[in-house]
């Protein structure tokens, strides 16, 4: 259960990643190769705003010349040949075997102050476990802030989900159709959001909730069966950050990770994720197993997309 923040931990990442899959969370302050990631996303970020402050630009501009400047500057970051590197050095100076670490791409995300954007490129995430999405029980998430930040715009932790099952919308999610009909066309969301997401279909009680507010650069490590949202961005800045994924291969050999409780998506995201040491794919005998659930529809429209 999530009883306990570990706050710059030395355990191995063998024994970090049990605790995590016990739904624990891990908070790490700013080290050289966190800096460097993030160093390096600001310095796109403010080359794309061209001299206007990033965190204040949505008071000076139509929401459209924001998400004109926003969508082509996620995949720039994500495609970048320096952010897989950088990204490498994160994951072993945290002490993950490189040849044992898959990593996905990571996103580069912005919550604006208000209602200035909350849809498509700015897309504010409602409550929900990442394994509604497909995603497998072993992965973890890994989530930094590239500009200091407030409470009243981080990310929030429902604690009492993580054993509690909440009635979802998963088992309509299929992770081949979202990447064929929903991720291509982002940038055109502005103030709509018509993609089919799964929601919870029952109440919940978002109270008491856990925010971690670290500086730029700290890591918060959690896993993607932790119910977790975005706080509603009242700071009267845009927040920017950096999040990816990771599984570690003798995990998804055993199917080990966080108990499931409540998800029912079919397909897999474990196409997505490239071996930290060489960018190989995982092996498709030990997709397979993840895809059995997956409908002969979804597996025909499989394409991978990234952001
Ligand atoms: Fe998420």
């Amino acid at each position: 259960m999530l009883d306990t923040v570990f706050f710059d931990s030395r355990f191995s990442d063998t024994v970090r990643r049990e605790q995590l899959y016990n739904g624990r969370l891990f908070v790490f302050s700013a080290r050289p190769s966190t800096i460097a990631l993030c160093d390096f996303a600001r310095s796109m970020i403010e080359a794309a705003f061209d001299g206007k402050d990033p965190r204040n630009a949505q008071y000076s501009m139509p929401v459209e010349e924001f998400v004109s400047i926003c969508a082509p500057l996620k995949p720039a970051f994500i495609h970048h040949p320096m952010t897989m590197k950088l990204l490498r050095n994160v994951v072993e100076e945290l002490g993950c075997s490189l040849n044992d670490t898959y990593v996905d791409v990571p996103r580069l995300r912005m919550v604006t102050h208000g209602g200035y954007l909350t849809s498509g490129v700015g897309y504010a995430h409602h409550p929900h476990r990442d394994t509604w999405y497909s995603a497998p029980m072993c992965q973890l998430n890994w989530w930094l802030p590239i500009y200091p930040f407030d409470s009243e715009s981080s990310m929030a932790f429902h604690a009492r989900y993580w054993n509690q099952p909440i009635r979802n919308g998963s088992a309509g999610f299929n992770y081949y159709r979202w990447n064929a009909e929903g991720r291509r066309h982002a940038a055109k969301h502005i103030k709509q959001d018509t993609r089919v997401q799964p929601h919870a279909e029952e109440g919940l009680e978002l109270e008491p909730q856990i925010r971690v507010v670290c500086p730029p650069g700290g890591i918060v490590l959690f896993s993607a069966a932790q119910l977790h949202s975005t706080v509603p961005n009242t700071s009267e800045l845009t927040r920017y950050s950096i999040d990816f994924r990771t599984v570690n291969i003798d995990d998804v050999v055993a199917m080990r990770g966080a108990p499931n409780i409540d998800s029912a998506a079919t397909g897999t995201s474990l196409r997505d994720f490239r071996r930290a040491a060489d960018s190989v794919g995982i092996p498709d005998d030990l997709i397979l197993s993840y895809d059995s659930q997956c409908t002969e529809e979804g597996a025909l429209v499989f394409q991978p997309e990234s952001d």
